[in-house]
């Protein structure tokens, strides 16, 4: 039996809505064919966006779309992406896979993406293969009012608006795809660059300084000693694979019960990271003021055999469920440093939480697991204690449930997980009073998926809660996540 104590009065502070945000690349069929299917498909769509995708995004409350990349972002132009779209420039996307780029998604598409979808653009700028001058140009056809020349190209463009975007990141990997540098040289391309990020209107621009390479803490001692009080954010990667290399990283169906927990193992590696950035990045901000934003994160697999491998299009099992819980619970845990978080990518491209094939769409179990999770948006983190044995296979053990909690509005909310394969468990909640409970809850087994011809996994009432006077208690299947809401 496993014991959850609650503490309301101790918390970190407020769950940024944001940690729930998500990452689309021009990158396989992740824009194109996946979110994007132009204006004149069969697929039914409104201004180009693909309606079924919008609408399944819009369920899960995506409250941030980060965009274009990813290795990407530092190869991309912004203005080969805007006016008339036949007289837009060709590109073959060298980085992944070699097809060609028409740009006929560019500026003005990805904020009208984030309008139908109702959430906040967060925009990559190019210091790899750019200038101060192409980024700042950006900023100002986005954001400014002001009658200029760049300005009334947008007009011209038909907009007539400013879109007032308020999250900017400088660069992407620059310790490798953005441009190889070290530490010293790009904090100072950042010190260059975030001074021509002009204000315009009333939104501050949020900078994003790019961070480290999961556990490289001398690129996070580096940036914050010299650029950390010119940013707002800063970014970490970090990318769960179960194989011991990048060529092998495993398939995303097929594994063994021990490359199960392996790969849960390595997915709560997370906490680590966060705890020692933080502790560095607390070390030159004490106050707190630069967010941690892990622009980047889920399991990273073999593409699925017969498909372009410069594509990164991987199945989603319940392993990949367990994986998003209990990060998502590591990131409610750390909200008092952690203020953004992307999972890569939102459609078609590694732990997506969208799949499509011509006008089919599949909600992978990742996906449930962000409507399980929605109501932490915004609401106070609440103590969490969690006392529970260990699961696992040889040396890759693990706690057996994951825990995080919140509370709004009255209503607590307690995501959980039972990370064993096999294994059902009576979870005990103590700490608060609780005189009503629901729940819901995703299960299957381990390698189970949904997929194009049947989806077994879905979202059911979990059954069997027992309401005490302190105590609330419920059973959770194996492989499970739950949400518990308790009035
Ligand atoms: O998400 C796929 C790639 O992984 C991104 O383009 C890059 O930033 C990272 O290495």
């Amino acid at each position: 039996m496993a014991v959850i104590t609650l503490n309301p009065a101790r918390s970190q502070g407020v769950i940024n809505k944001n940690i729930y945000g998500h990452f689309s690349e021009h990158l396989g069929r992740c824009i194109y064919q996946g979110l994007f299917v132009g204006e004149n498909s069969p697929i039914p769509n409104e201004n180009g966006m693909r309606k079924a995708a919008v609408e399944a995004l819009k369920n899960i409350r995506v409250p941030v779309l980060r965009w274009p990349g990813g290795c990407f972002a530092d190869e991309y132009h912004w203005e080969d992406g805007i006016g008339p779209k036949e007289g837009r420039k060709r590109m073959v996307n060298t980085h992944w896979g070699g097809v060609v780029e028409d740009n006929s998604f560019g500026t003005h598409e990805y904020l009208e993406l984030c309008r139908q979808i109702g959430c906040d653009p967060y925009i990559n700028a190019n210091v790899g293969s750019g200038t101060v001058r192409e980024m700042s140009e950006w900023i100002e056809y986005v954001n400014s009012d002001g009658d200029s020349t760049v300005v009334r190209r947008r007009w011209a463009n038909g907009r007539k608006d400013a879109w007032a975007v308020k999250y900017w990141g400088i660069g992407n990997e620059s310790w490798g795809c953005g441009g190889n540098m070290r530490p010293e040289y790009y904090a100072d391309e950042f010190r260059r660059y975030q001074t021509y990020c002009r204000q315009y209107g009333d939104k501050r621009p949020f900078r994003i300084a790019c961070g480290p390479n999961s556990g490289d803490y001398e690129w996070t001692r580096v940036l914050m000693e010299r650029a950390g009080r010119f940013m707002d954010g800063l970014s970490l990667h970090y990318y769960t694979v179960c194989g011991d290399t990048w060529q092998q990283k495993g398939s995303a169906t097929r594994f063994t019960a021990e490359e199960f927990y392996k790969t849960l193992v390595k997915a709560a590696h997370m906490d680590e990271l966060i705890t020692r950035h933080d502790a560095i990045m607390t070390h030159y901000d004490p106050a707190h003021r630069v967010g941690l934003i892990v622009d980047e994160w889920g399991c990273w697999y073999d593409v699925e055999p017969g498909t372009n491998p410069g594509f990164l299009y991987q199945q989603n099992t319940m392993r990949d469920a367990l994986v998003a819980a209990l990060t998502l619970n590591i990131f409610n845990r750390h909200c008092d440093r952690v203020v953004m978080a992307n999972l890569a990518q939102t459609v078609n491209v590694l732990q997506s939480v969208l799949l499509t094939e011509g006008d089919r769409i599949v909600l992978t179990p990742t996906y449930h697991v962000f409507d399980l999770y929605k109501a932490h948006q915004d609401a106070r983190e609440i103590d969490c204690y969690v006392d529970a044995g260990n699961t696992g296979a040889g040396d890759w053990q693990l706690p057996q449930i994951t825990a995080s909690a919140s509370e709004k509005d009255g209503v607590t909310t307690v995501t959980l997980a039972n990370l064993s394969a096999d294994r059902a468990e009576t979870v005990t909640l103590r700490g608060v009073a609780a005189k009503a409970a629901q729940g819901r809850v995703l299960t299957g087994k381990m390698d189970q998926y949904n997929d194009f011809d049947a989806s077994p996994l879905a979202i059911q009432p979990l059954t069997g809660i027992q309401v005490e006077k302190d105590a609330v208690t419920i059973t959770l299947p194996p492989c499970a996540v739950a949400e518990l809401t308790l009035q």
